[in-house]
C-alpha cells in the first residue's frame, strides 16, 4: 500500500529515484508496480521495466527472459553488457567461457566465418533457422581483452581434435574475435588492455571507441620488441594510439610492471601518458602504479583538469623528482575527493604556500607507507586543508616516529569532525578513547592495538562507543578473556548500535564462549563487508 501512495504522484524522474531505493525481490510486487505505473502516468511499460530490471541480480534477470517477448527484449541487453565479468564469477568458468565463445562465433559475419574456415578452425554448428536472435556483441559495454583471449583458447582446447596446430589456431581466433567485438560493440566504455597486440586492430575501429570512458593499460615486465608474427608495439606506442583517438575518457588506469626499463623507455612512457591525460577533457579518475621515475610531466598535464578530477591514486610512484610546476598543477585540482598515496617514494617534504586551500573537497585519504620515509608534514597539511570534509581515512605507517604519529592523529582529531571511517595500523590506548570521544559520526573503526592494550582498556573502551559506531575491527596481540567480554558488554551504553565486533590475533580463532557473549547481544563477531565509499 505504501508503494501505491508514493507512485501515484511521481514524475518520470521521481520513479527513477524511487525504484533505486526499492529492492525488488518478488514478482508480485513488480507486477503491482507495473499496473500502478500504467494507471497513474504516461510512462511506457518499457521504460518502467527497464528501470526495474536495471536493479535485479543477474540470476533474477535471467528468469525474466522467459516471461514474454517484451521482457526478453528488455532484459537481454542488460544481461549482456558485461558477460565476461559474469563468466569469471561462475563456478564453471571454463564451460561458460566456451559457451560464450560459441555465441560470439555464431554472431560472426560471413567474411570472418570464411576466414576461420580457411584456417581450419572449427565453428559451432547450428540447425538452420536457429541463428541467434540478438546480435550479442553489439550489446557488450565492457571488453576485457585478456578474457577474450582465454575464451578463444577455451574454444580451441575443447575442439582439440579438430585443430591440428592449436597455438596457431588460438592466435587467429583471438585476433578475429577481438576484431569482431570491437567492430560490433558500439557501446563499450571500458577496455582492459592486458598484453594484447591491439595496434593493427584498433585503428580500424577508431569510431567505435568514441564512447570509451575507461581504459586500463598494464605493461608487461619488459618491452618485447621481437615477435615473429605480430607487429608488437611498445607500451608508449600503445598509449599514444589512444591519445590520438579518444578525448572523452573519464577513468585511466596505468599499471607499469617494468622492473628494469631503460631511462629512455621510462621517459617515453611518461610522456605518452602525460599526452593521454592532457587530451582528455573530462578526466575524473587517474590511477597510476609502478612509476619509480620522474612523473612530473604527468602531474603537469593535470593542469586543465582542475574541476573534473575527483580521484587520484598513486601506488609505487617516485615523488622525489616532482617539480614545482607539477605540484602546482596537482593542487589546482580543487575538486579532488579521493587521494590515495601508497608505497610511494619521497624523502623531501613537499611544501605548499601557507594558508592555501589545497583540497577543500577531499573526502577520502589513504596513506600507506611501508617502503621509506615520507614527509609527514605534507600529509598533515592536506588534512588541515580539507575544510572538515574528510569522511574516510586509512593510514598504514611503518616508519613513523611516535612524535609524528601523535601529531598526525591529533591533526585528524581536530580537523575531521565528519569522519565516518577510520583505519589505522596502530593506536595507543589514550588515542583510542580520544578518537571515540571526538569522531561523533564514526561508523567504522579498524585498528591494531599497541602492546599496552589490556583487559582494562578493552572494558573502558566500551563506555566510549557512540551511537553511530557499527563496525569495529580490532587486531590484538592476546585475546581478552570471556569475563572481559562480559564486562565489555555491560559497559556499553543503552543506545549503542554496534553490529560487528571482529577481534583477531591473526592466529587462532576467537573462543566460542566469547562469540556467544557477543551474539547474545546481537553483535556479530565475523568480518563482514562494510562501508566503502568513493571507490
Ligand atoms: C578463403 O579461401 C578461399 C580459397 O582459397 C579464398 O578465395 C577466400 O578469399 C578466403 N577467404 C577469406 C576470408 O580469407
Ligand atoms: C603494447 O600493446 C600490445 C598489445 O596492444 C602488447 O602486446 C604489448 O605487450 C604492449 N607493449 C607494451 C610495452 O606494453
Ligand atoms: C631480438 O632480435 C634481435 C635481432 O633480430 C636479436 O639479436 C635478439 O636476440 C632478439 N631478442 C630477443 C629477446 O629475442
Ligand atoms: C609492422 O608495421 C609497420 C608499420 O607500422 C609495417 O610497415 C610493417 O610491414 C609491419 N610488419 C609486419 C611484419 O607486419
Ligand atoms: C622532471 O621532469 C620535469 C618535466 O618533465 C622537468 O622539468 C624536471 O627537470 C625533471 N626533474 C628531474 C630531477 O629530472
Ligand atoms: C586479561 O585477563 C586475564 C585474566 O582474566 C589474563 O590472564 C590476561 O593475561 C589478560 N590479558 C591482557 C592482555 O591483559
Amino acid at each position: 500500500m505504501h508503494i501505491e501512495v508514493q507512485l501515484c504522484c511521481v514524475s518520470r524522474k521521481g520513479i527513477k529515484i524511487f525504484v533505486n531505493k526499492l529492492i525488488i525481490k518478488y514478482y508480485s510486487i513488480l507486477l503491482t508496480l507495473i499496473i500502478l505505473v500504467k494507471m497513474s502516468n504516461n510512462i511506457s511499460l518499457t521504460e518502467i521495466l527497464t528501470e526495474v530490471f536495471e536493479h535485479l541480480e543477474p540470476h533474477e534477470l535471467h528468469s525474466c527472459i522467459f516471461v514474454n517477448r517484451q521482457w526478453c527484449k528488455i532484459s537481454i541487453p542488460i544481461l549482456w553488457r558485461s558477460p565476461f565479468h559474469e563468466c569469471n564469477l561462475l563456478r564453471n568458468k571454463w564451460r561458460s567461457l566456451n559457451l560464450l565463445a560459441r555465441t560470439c562465433l555464431l554472431c560472426l559475419g560471413d567474411n570472418k566465418r570464411e576466414l576461420l574456415m580457411n584456417e581450419s578452425i572449427p565453428l559451432p554448428s547450428v540447425p538452420s533457422g536457429q541463428q541467434p536472435i540478438f546480435d550479442y556483441p553489439s550489446l557488450f559495454r565492457v571488453i576485457n581483452i585478456e578474457i577474450i583471449c582465454t575464451m578463444s583458447d577455451a574454444w580451441v582446447i575443447s575442439n582439440k581434435g579438430k585443430c591440428t596446430r592449436s597455438e596457431y589456431c588460438k592466435k587467429v581466433l583471438r585476433k578475429t574475435l577481438i576484431e569482431h567485438l570491437l567492430e560490433r560493440a558500439e557501446m563499450i566504455h571500458f577496455i582492459n588492455l592486458d598484453e594484447f597486440n591491439i595496434k593493427p586492430i584498433i585503428n580500424k575501429n577508431a569510431l567505435n571507441l568514441r564512447r570509451l570512458k575507461k581504459i586500463r593499460f598494464s605493461s608487461p615486465t619488459t618491452d618485447r620488441k621481437n615477435s615473429s608474427i605480430d607487429n608488437v608495439s611498445t607500451f608508449s606506442e600503445n598509449v599514444s594510439i589512444f591519445s590520438t583517438l579518444i578525448n572523452n575518457l573519464q577513468h585511466i588506469i596505468v599499471e607499469n610492471h617494468k622492473q628494469h626499463g631503460s631511462f629512455i623507455e621510462y621517459e617515453s612512457d611518461t610522456k605518452a601518458l602525460a599526452e593521454l591525460v592532457r587530451n582528455q577533457g573530462s578526466l575524473k579518475c587517474l590511477e597510476i602504479s609502478g612509476y619509480y621515475m620522474n612523473i612530473s610531466s604527468i602531474f603537469e598535464s593535470l593542469k586543465g583538469k582542475t574541476t573534473t578530477l575527483t580521484k587520484l591514486s598513486l601506488n609505487r610512484v617516485d615523488l622525489n623528482f616532482i617539480s614545482q610546476n607539477a605540484i602546482n598543477s596537482w593542487i589546482s585540482c580543487v575538486n579532488l575527493k579521493s587521494l590515495e598515496i601508497q608505497n610511494c617514494k619521497i624523502v623531501e617534504e613537499i611544501y605548499f604556500n601557507s594558508g592555501q586551500q589545497i583540497f577543500p573537497n577531499l573526502k577520502k585519504l589513504v596513506f600507506v607507507n611501508h617502503v621509506a620515509k615520507f614527509p609527514i608534514n605534507f600529509i598533515i597539511q592536506i588534512i588541515k586543508s580539507t575544510n572538515k570534509n574528510l569522511e574516510f581515512i586509512k593510514f598504514e605507517l611503518d616508519h613513523l616516529t611516535s612524535v609524528n604519529q601523535l601529531s598526525l592523529i591529533n591533526t585528524a582529531i581536530h580537523h575531521c569532525p565528519n569522519l565516518v571511517h577510520l583505519n589505522v595500523d596502530e593506536l595507543l590506548n589514550s588515542q583510542l578513547i580520544q578518537i571515540l570521544d571526538s569522531f561523533r559520526k564514526l561508523r567504522e573503526l579498524k585498528f591494531d592495538t599497541s602492546n599496552e592494550f589490556d583487559n582494562n582498556t578493552f572494558i573502558e573502551f566500551a563506555k566510549h562507543i557512540s551511537q553511530t559506531l557499527k563496525y569495529l575491527y580490532i587486531n590484538v596481540d592476546y585475546y581478552p578473556f570471556p569475563d572481559t567480554f562480559r564486562m565489555f558488554i555491560n559497559n556499553l551504553n543503552d543506545d549503542v548500535n554496534l553490529k560487528v565486533l571482529h577481534i583477531s590475533n591473526g592466529a587462532e580463532e576467537l573462543r566460542n564462549e566469547c562469540r556467544e557473549i557477543l551474539e547474545k547481544h546481537g553483535i556479530i563477531s565475523t568480518r563482514i563487508h562494510s562501508y566503502q565509499p568513493f571507490l
